[in-house]
């Protein structure tokens, strides 16, 4: 296991982080807390340090297991949790129960510090906009959290980029704590963050973790080698994830995957993992999972297998990025300013920083 500074700060944190949602069986799919504890020790063997969780998975079990799990090393964990949602399974219910307000945030807190039975967290996200709350009540009352030393570090989870471009510059000027990483559904089937949360996290430093960066299940081969369709939580709850562009990604996964000999999971988080751009947040129902997917970080895929790969989840580029590609930079290669950018990524067109 490696490790990566994780955005603008000095935290060190591993290069794949444990997803948690799996943790606990009160949603149907997830893992009994002996399994959970299994999967857990195998990653912290592994070298594993970067936990996350949210005050409403499980209805609150996993960040109970979590708390159980860390207590004993507690500073060798980098333990993150969420807030803002609400969820069926959870009281209470009122008008404040979900939201990024500061009510919502100081109750949620206090909750999930009391569910771990932890003194502090070490990374806070919002878990997902809410379009109403203004951005410096919410990223003021995240800076109390911290002076407080109930959290060390903040981040911000499914978030419009020009809402988080705006609430880290607010946060800058104001001499505020910044979000330090942001949380976005990233992978082979669900490229679009290239378009605008990508480029904003390399521009302004921000570190990147996805979450589903296995599709949920969808890119590990369960269900497209026949046999083990059954066995899976897409089977049972999503099946509407498996579209038929979704299926014929998946197909060229499982051929990478087998040309190199190694499983399609590994396949599919090495595709993002040696970018060094990305820390995938791996969920698992099976220790033997978190087994297969941690050999991702020993795999180094070869260059025309990343071009196939690429080229099998290319998407169309919105505006304006696909205007800027065809317009723009058409200009810059005319007037022979090209060679002063630097294309990060060429297969998706316009994600390049300047120099
Ligand atoms: N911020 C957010 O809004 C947000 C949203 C979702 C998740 N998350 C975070 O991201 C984490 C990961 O999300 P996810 O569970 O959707 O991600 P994922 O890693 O894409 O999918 C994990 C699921 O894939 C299957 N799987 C994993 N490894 C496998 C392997 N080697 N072989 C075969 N099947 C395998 C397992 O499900 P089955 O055995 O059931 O097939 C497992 O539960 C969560 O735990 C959570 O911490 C955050």
């Amino acid at each position: 296991m490696r490790y990566r500074i994780l955005g603008k700060s000095g935290l060190r944190v591993s290069e794949i982080s444990l997803g948690t949602m799996t943790f606990g069986e009160d949603w149907g799919w997830g893992a009994s807390k002996e399994d959970s504890r299994k999967q857990f020790d195998t990653f912290a063997t592994a070298g594993g340090n970067f936990i996350d969780t949210a005050d409403i998975y499980t209805n609150g079990t996993s960040e109970q297991y979590v708390g159980d799990f860390v207590r004993s090393d507690r500073e060798h964990f980098v333990v993150a949790t969420k807030y803002a949602n609400a969820h069926p399974g959870m009281a209470p219910h009122h008008a404040n129960s979900a939201g990024n307000h500061r009510k919502k945030m100081v109750e949620s807190l206090n909750a999930s510090l009391k569910r771990m039975k932890l003194d502090y967290i070490d990374l806070y996200w919002v878990h997902i906009w809410d379009g109403i709350t203004p951005v410096e009540e919410t990223m003021r009352a995240l800076d109390d959290m911290i002076r407080a030393g109930k959290i060390l570090y903040v981040g911000v989870s499914d978030w419009p980029a020009w809402t988080i471009a705006r609430a880290n510059a607010i946060a800058e000027l104001r001499g505020w704590s910044e979000f330090i990483a942001m949380q976005i559904e990233y992978s082979l089937i669900e490229r679009t963050p290239e378009q605008e949360l990508i480029p904003l996290a390399r521009a302004t430093d921000i570190g990147v973790t996805t979450w589903s960066p296995l599709g949920a299940g969808a890119l590990t081969g369960k269900y497209t080698r026949g046999d083990r369709a059954r066995e899976g939580r897409i089977a049972q709850q999503e099946y509407q994830r498996l579209t038929d562009r979704v299926i014929r990604i998946a197909k060229v996964v499982d051929e990478v995957a087998d040309e190199l000999g190694v499983s399609s999971a590994q396949v599919a988080l090495a595709w993002q993992l040696q970018t060094g751009e990305f820390i995938p947040i791996v969920g698992a129902t099976k220790v033997s999972q978190i087994k297969d997917n941690l050999k991702a970080t020993e795999l180094t895929i070869p260059s025309e297998l990343m071009d196939k790969l690429n080229e099998a989840s290319r998407f169309e580029l919105g505006f304006p990025q696909k205007f800027i590609t065809n317009d723009f930079v058409a200009n810059l290669r005319h007037a022979g300013l090209v060679d002063q950018i630097e294309p990060h990524r060429p297969d998706a067109g316009f994600t390049f920083s300047q120099r």
